[in-house]
């Protein structure tokens, strides 16, 4: 039982990797755990807690995802994005977490009828209208 002016410390790279908050798969990337029908949902802030939760919740949480998410559409819009054949992807642990080796990728354009081919199932499937 905690007692008033108790300290409480939590690990947030560990939690990230703990087989009892994300399941079997824990130390998988599978991106599309993050995903529900096809969109986004994210989860509770005491289940992902990258961003704190409660009171000391970060202010910049929303923001911080509008950027990613615009940054990634306007890349993934224009380019496919394929990791170089054998760079070596590895966490450099830090106060937040970098790429050992940061992340070596080629960009291919993405043809015109291509994009126009994926709005036209995103407007078909309800994802846009
Ligand atoms: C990936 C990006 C970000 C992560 C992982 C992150 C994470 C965090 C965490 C863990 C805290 C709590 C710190 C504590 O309790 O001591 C925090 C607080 C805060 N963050 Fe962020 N943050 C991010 C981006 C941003 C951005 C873009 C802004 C502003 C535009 C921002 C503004 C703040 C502020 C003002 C607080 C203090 C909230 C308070 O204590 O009332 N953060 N952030």
């Amino acid at each position: 039982m905690l007692k008033k002016g108790d300290k409480v410390i939590y690990a947030i790279y560990a939690m990230g990797r703990m087989e009892a908050i994300w399941g079997k798969d824990c130390l998988e990337f599978r991106p599309e755990r993050w995903l529900r029908d096809g969109r986004f949902m994210s989860e509770s802030a005491y289940k992902f807690t990258a961003f704190n939760g409660g009171p000391r919740l970060c202010l910049g949480k929303d923001f911080a995802y509008y950027q990613m998410k615009s940054t990634a559409a306007a890349i993934v819009y224009r380019y496919k994005v394929k990791v170089v054949n054998g760079h070596k992807v590895e966490p450099k642990l830090a106060l937040t977490m970098y790429m050992k080796h940061g992340l070596m990728v080629n960009l291919i354009n993405r043809s015109v009828s291509e994009i126009d081919q994926y709005y036209a199932k995103s407007f078909d499937e309800g994802y846009i209208n």
